[in-house]
């Protein structure tokens, strides 16, 4: 039997071989930023701005995974400017340096710019901050991005290949990112687990024991009070829990995950998943075998940035469960995904008809006044159930089907997503699903791929 630590050091050392920039990279990315930053500078010196340009995020700390370096560049700007300055002054230096770019928006605006560099296009974001004295006088949402980078630069060295071990096991588990659609573990993130538990193997086993609530404090510094699977406190920012984004979802697969990879250690663990779709008759097929419905409510989706998108998408899943629940018909599972321009809500039923009948109930049969009331507005015969009493009366909607199509809007749906569904949406059966959302479901039903 070959030793496991050995097993794990050897697989280890394949995937970082694998995944770890050349220097060929390594130098075309320093070269990029290199000259972008100093491109704005000059500018700004030009232009009389008072502003630095500088290199964070992953690229900036040898943290990236090869092939994936997506470079980030900060303009800092004082912090006594005003935000219609800082934005106006971020976006004409970022633009006057990029030939292609887009013009994007989270809760601060950017620049994604695209640069061509030895015979490879390379991705860019160019994003303004205000320079604070420290991160926890943070003037908009990205100001402690130097912090983070001066903090990880002084301390990751020697750790770095931990780091990508880390980051490429995530991705392929899907849980890699804090965006809002997934949920997951940030670049960051990874870095400071890292630094915590000294090694990749080191922290999956202790992620394999971890509980709810578990809390990192590497500086020991930690005012944050809040109630999340995982609490790590931002070195940076005492009131910052920097796994504030991780799902229970994206917290419990880590933790299985880790245990199942160090229990039979695999390089497959480390291979993207790329997963096949599935056609609209293997869906189809599979929903008859579990003999449950799917009810999907699909319209446009609205044009906001996906991290504004998706918190609305999960708040109107909220409300139509609840809609759904209160005329009694019975959700086994529900998502929520965007393909194809359309958002797209997806709900797998155990009950989704209902008989006519329906049971309404009355007061306590002891409330004399209210008994009177009852019998007034309501025609015999009288039920006694559980000390109450109850009259049978038709249900407005037996199928969920049509309680969709007259109840949406009944719904709280948050605003761009409201605005959307009041031009229009399809409510569709599994047999009417067409096309599209074959990635979905494949996701959905953990097909083994
Ligand atoms: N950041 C953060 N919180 C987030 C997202 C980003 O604090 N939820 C900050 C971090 O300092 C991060 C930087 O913004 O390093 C750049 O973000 P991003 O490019 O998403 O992450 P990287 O760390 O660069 O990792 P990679 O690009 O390799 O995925
Ligand atoms: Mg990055």
């Amino acid at each position: 039997m070959i030793d496991k630590k050995e097993e794990l050091n050897r697989i280890c050392k394949a995937v970082i071989e694998r995944i770890k920039p050349k220097d060929t990279e390594r130098e075309n990315v320093k070269a990029i930023t290199n000259s972008i930053t100093t491109n704005i500078n000059t500018k700004a010196l030009e232009l009389g701005i008072t502003a630095n340009a500088i290199s964070v995020g992953s690229t900036a700390r040898n943290t990236w995974v090869s092939g994936e370096a997506d470079i980030d560049i900060f303009i800092m700007f004082p912090v006594d400017m005003s935000e219609e300055d800082l934005k106006e002054k971020g976006l004409t230096l970022a633009k006057s340096v990029s030939e292609r770019y887009e013009e994007r928006y989270a809760s601060h605006p950017y620049i994604h710019a695209y640069f061509y560099a030895a015979g490879t296009e390379h991705e860019m974001d160019i994003v303004p901050c205000f320079a604070v004295k420290e991160a926890a006088l943070l003037k908009s949402a990205v100001d402690r991005t130097p912090f983070h980078t001066e903090y990880v630069v002084q301390h990751i060295s020697g750790l770095e290949d931990e780091v990508l071990l880390l980051k490429q096991f995530m991705k392929c588990l899907g849980i890699y990112g804090s965006e809002q659609r997934r949920k997951g573990f940030s670049g960051y993130l990874c870095e400071l687990l890292i630094l915590k538990y000294g090694s990749f193997v080191e922290l999956l086993t202790n992620a394999s024991r971890w509980q709810y609530g578990v809390r990192i404090d590497l500086n020991d510094h930690g005012k944050y009070r809040g109630v999340e699977p995982l609490i790590v406190i931002d070195p940076v920012d005492p009131k910052r829990n920097v796994a504030a984004a991780v799902s229970l979802y994206s917290f419990c697969k880590l933790i299985d995950t880790a245990r199942e990879f160090l229990a039979q250690p695999d390089r497959k663990f480390f291979m993207p998943r790329e997963g096949k779709p599935m056609s609209d008759a293997e869906i189809r097929e599979l929903v008859k075998a579990r003999g449950t419905e799917f009810v999907t409510v699909m319209f446009d989706a609205p044009d906001v940035v996906e991290d504004l998108l998706f918190p609305q998408l999960r708040k109107a899943e909220a409300s139509i469960l609840n809609l759904i629940e209160r005329n009694e018909f019975r959700v086994y599972r529900s998502d929520v995904t965007v393909e194809g321009g359309k958002a797209i809500l997806v709900f797998e039923f155990l009950v989704w008809q209902l008989p006519k009948l329906k049971q309404h109930m009355g007061p306590p049969v002891t409330s004399e006044a209210h008994a009177a009331k009852f019998k007034i507005k309501h025609s015999p015969p009288y039920l006694i159930e559980n000390g109450k009493y109850a009259v049978e009366v038709e249900r407005k909607y037996t199928d969920v089907v049509s309680l969709l199509e007259h109840e949406l809007n009944s719904c709280s749906l948050g605003k761009d997503v409201s605005e959307s569904v009041e031009t229009g949406y399809e409510v569709l059966k599994t047999e009417e699903i067409r096309g599209g959302l074959g990635y979905f479901f494949s996701t959905y039903f953990g097909v083994p791929v």
